[in-house]
């Protein structure tokens, strides 16, 4: 279990007293995943004191900003997490498609930081990470990686960020300037998004060294938990107020492209609360939940080829692949003068909604696209809602708008262009490669798992299969009730 980072109470109490007086020295006081759930919980002088810090900055404050009530400017407070509905004219469909952003997550500008801090934290906390010698090792296709640098070096400790060398160049140079040591602390390993295989080869070459303590997203709980609760609890808030307007608003679906399967976790929190149907979402070039495929696509932070450990297959109701030539196109679409002028122009995108496609990435537009299926397949009407979330927006692409308009273009993006990739990825979305799921389909995406987790990661057979029934994920619930009174503890401990 203590590979899973499913541990409730202290391991090591050297380690642990170390860990106190290390962060004591750091002046670093932990939020509880309460408060990180709903802010309004975080006591008032830390809110007052946080007014004054850069929300970019390696600063300790900042980890009680690890939430999804973030003004825009990374700054301030919002009442209800900032969600960006999109009209018909953006979506050509008339159920209500809302994304939650997650780009004013601090540090990184992504809500990796967020599975970051529920990956450490519980192990600082039950000491089983020594800050004062261990090394955190955080395995991603980007952005967890970003976040487990900076949330590593918030809590003092040694973070090393692995990541295929393929990845966005944005990403490298926020690394080379977070990380302790450029040389050391950034391993590229080959290939690109679909190269998950890769980064694990590295990680096992490394846990050899029992100073590297890998926290492997794909299959720490942490992960999935800090998920439910947070990510949930806010998309409930975001259905919650809008129903204050519109209380026959159904919300129908849930849309969560998969990386390591921390985000879809909501799906349970809401499918709880509303019995709202759970859609997880792949790129159709590497569709491995579809058709057991595999291939190189360009939709980053989705790495796949694999069913994750924390993925709770039983629980998702369909699976939507988009192709990357979508979320490319539409990209650039969103994100230059023509593209914009062509959606307020010829179909009448209010300006404000323009204005905020910069806050979509790759991997939020394709949640988009998946959510336009689910409402296409299930002929979804004006009082259906359709929830989904943008993990981070354009800044970190740059480079790929660049590639993507010589790649598709030659360089030259025109009105007409402009209009055949509206017409094609938005207009023309089809209910192809949309699978609402059996129960033996799921079985079946449920079994793909036994093969990374059972034969080549050393998972028990038993811990792997205990995962097939519900009792087994809400038992684990009650793991953030424990850690929170351990992080309250911690705190009072380190502060005395
Ligand atoms: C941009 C982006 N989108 C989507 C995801 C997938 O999220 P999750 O890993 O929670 O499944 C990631 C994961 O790193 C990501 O970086």
């Amino acid at each position: 279990m203590a590979k899973l980072g499913l541990e409730k109470h202290i391991v090591d109490a050297e380690v642990y007293a170390r860990t106190v007086a290390r962060l004591k020295e750091a002046g670093v006081r932990m939020p509880t995943f309460a408060e990180l759930a709903e802010p309004r919980r975080i006591p008032a002088e830390i809110i007052e004191a946080l007014a004054g810090v850069d929300h970019l900055a390696p600063h300790p404050l900042n980890l009680y900003r690890v939430h999804w009530y973030n003004s825009e400017d990374g700054q301030g407070l919002t009442e209800v997490p900032r969600a960006l509905e999109l009209p018909k004219s953006l979506t050509g469909v008339d159920a209500r498609i809302v994304v939650m952003l997650g780009d004013s997550f601090p540090m990184i500008h992504a809500h990796k930081v967020l599975a970051a801090y529920a990956c450490l934290v519980p192990r600082l906390v039950t000491g089983q990470f020594d800050p004062t010698k261990d090394k955190a090792i955080w395995p991603s296709t980007g952005n967890y990686c970003r976040g487990g640098v900076a949330i590593s070096r918030i809590l003092d400790c040694h973070g090393v960020g692995i990541l295929p060398e393929g990845m966005s160049e944005e990403r490298f140079a926020w690394l080379r300037d977070w990380v302790l040591d450029m040389d050391t602390d950034i391993i590229a390993t080959p290939g690109s998004e679909s190269n998950v295989k890769e980064i694990y080869d590295k990680c096992n070459e490394l846990d050899r060294d029992p100073i590297n303590v890998i926290f492997n997203q794909f299959s720490e709980y942490g992960n999935h938990l800090a998920h439910y609760l947070c990510t949930g609890k806010a998309l409930a808030h975001v259905y919650e107020s809008l129903k204050v307007n519109t209380p026959t608003l159904r919300l129908r679906a849930y849309i969560s492209a998969t990386g390591s399967a921390g985000t879809i976790a909501a799906g349970d929190y809401l499918k709880d609360e509303y019995g709202c149907g759970t859609v997880a979402l792949e790129a159709v070039e590497c569709p491995t939940l579809l058709y057991n495929g595999f291939g190189e696509h360009n939709i980053q932070g989705i790495g796949d080829k694999h069913l994750p450990l924390i993925h709770n297959m039983m629980q998702t109701d369909a699976v939507a692949g988009i192709s990357d030539l979508d979320t490319d196109t539409l990209f650039v679409l969103f994100n230059t003068e023509v593209g914009q002028a062509y959606l307020k122009d010829r179909r009448g995108v209010p300006s404000e909604i323009i204005d905020q496609l910069k806050h979509l990435g790759f991997s939020g537009i394709a949640n988009i696209l998946g959510a336009i299926k689910a409402a296409k397949y299930h002929q979804m009407g004006g009082d259906d809602l359709i929830l989904t979330i943008a993990t981070d927006g354009a800044e970190m692409y740059g480079t790929e708008l660049r590639k993507a308009l010589e790649k598709y273009w030659g360089g030259a993006f025109d009105q007409i262009t402009a209009a055949e990739v509206f017409g094609r990825s938005v207009l023309g979305e089809t209910i192809d490669h949309f699978m609402e799921l059996t129960e033996q389909d799921k079985r079946r995406m449920f079994n793909l798992g036994y093969f990374t987790w059972v034969e080549q990661q050393g998972i028990d057979l038993k811990d792997f299969e205990a995962r097939r029934h519900q009792a087994y994920w809400r038992s684990l619930r009650g793991h953030l009730a424990a850690w929170d009174e351990m992080i309250i503890a911690f705190n009072a401990e380190s502060a005395k």
